[in-house]
């Protein structure tokens, strides 16, 4: 996209930016609808949108720009027209998750945080989705699909390649690369498709900088998770993870 283009794009959403505006007594509280309202034209948050954004939000780019890469919902590099975003941790895990995983990565010829050759897709394995009582789930373009199995990611990704799936492609302005995250980034160093430069995303949660998922954490213990409220974790399910290498001094250093 051209300057120019950005012009007449913030021209043709002025009357949508000063209602968002004037709907906050402080200008900065207008950034995230702000920011959502330029991701949706755009695809992702452009440097021209976070530069905009900033000046009439009255923020500094750095504000803006940490905002940004806090939220995994916010993209800052243009990714797929469908973003597949399957969750890791601990309930979905325990109901299968790594199956769904395996079998995006097998349809897609992908791995996480990558886009297919034509834009088409972009994938990623997130932290919860606080949807674990249906686990296993996962997001297409921020859209809850529930109680996941391996025949849904086909069913879904046909649909989608079909164009008969129900939910509206993202904009795309900027053809995406190929890897969400590029060479000169580590895979613990990006946290979200279209992230840049975000911390290390070894959280509390999902799978470590090891490859540990947390599931072989609390199994280390002796414990038994629980995936919700009043349903036990399928031991079948727990008994089949295949523990990552790894030596005791890393589990130590992790707690
Ligand atoms: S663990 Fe997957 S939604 Fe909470």
């Amino acid at each position: 996209m051209t300057s120019s283009d950005f012009e007449t794009l913030k021209t043709e959403l002025e009357p949508q930016i000063d209602a968002i505006l004037a709907q906050y007594p402080q200008e900065r509280s207008a950034l995230l609808p702000l920011v959502h309202l330029f991701q949706e034209r755009l695809g992702f948050v452009t440097p021209e949108a976070v530069e905009y954004i900033s000046e009439v939000c009255d923020v500094t780019r750095a504000q803006c720009q940490s905002t940004i890469s806090f939220y995994t919902l916010f993209y800052r590099r243009p990714i797929g027209k469908y973003n597949l975003q399957v969750c890791r941790n601990l309930s979905c895990s325990l109901r299968g998750a790594r199956q769904i995983m395996e079998r995006f990565r097998e349809r897609l010829g992908i791995d996480h945080l990558e886009t297919t050759a034509d834009g088409l897709f972009t994938y990623e394995e997130v932290e919860c989705l606080a949807a674990c009582d249906r686990a296993p789930c996962m997001q297409v373009n921020l859209n809850f699909v529930y109680d996941m199995t391996p025949e849904m990611v086909d069913e879904i990704l046909d649909s989608i390649i079909a164009g008969t799936y129900p939910v509206a492609p993202l904009a795309q302005s900027e053809q995406p690369e190929r890897k969400v995250r590029g060479p000169e980034w580590s895979r613990a160093s990006r946290k979200s498709a279209g992230a840049v430069g975000v911390p290390n995303a070894n959280n509390g949660g999902g799978i470590d900088q090891t490859g540990r998922t947390i599931a072989e954490r609390f199994r280390k213990f002796g414990i038994m998770p629980i995936s919700s409220p009043g349903r036990m974790a399928d031991p079948e399910l727990v008994e089949g993870m295949v523990p990552a290498p790894h030596d005791d001094t890393v589990m130590e250093h992790n707690y």
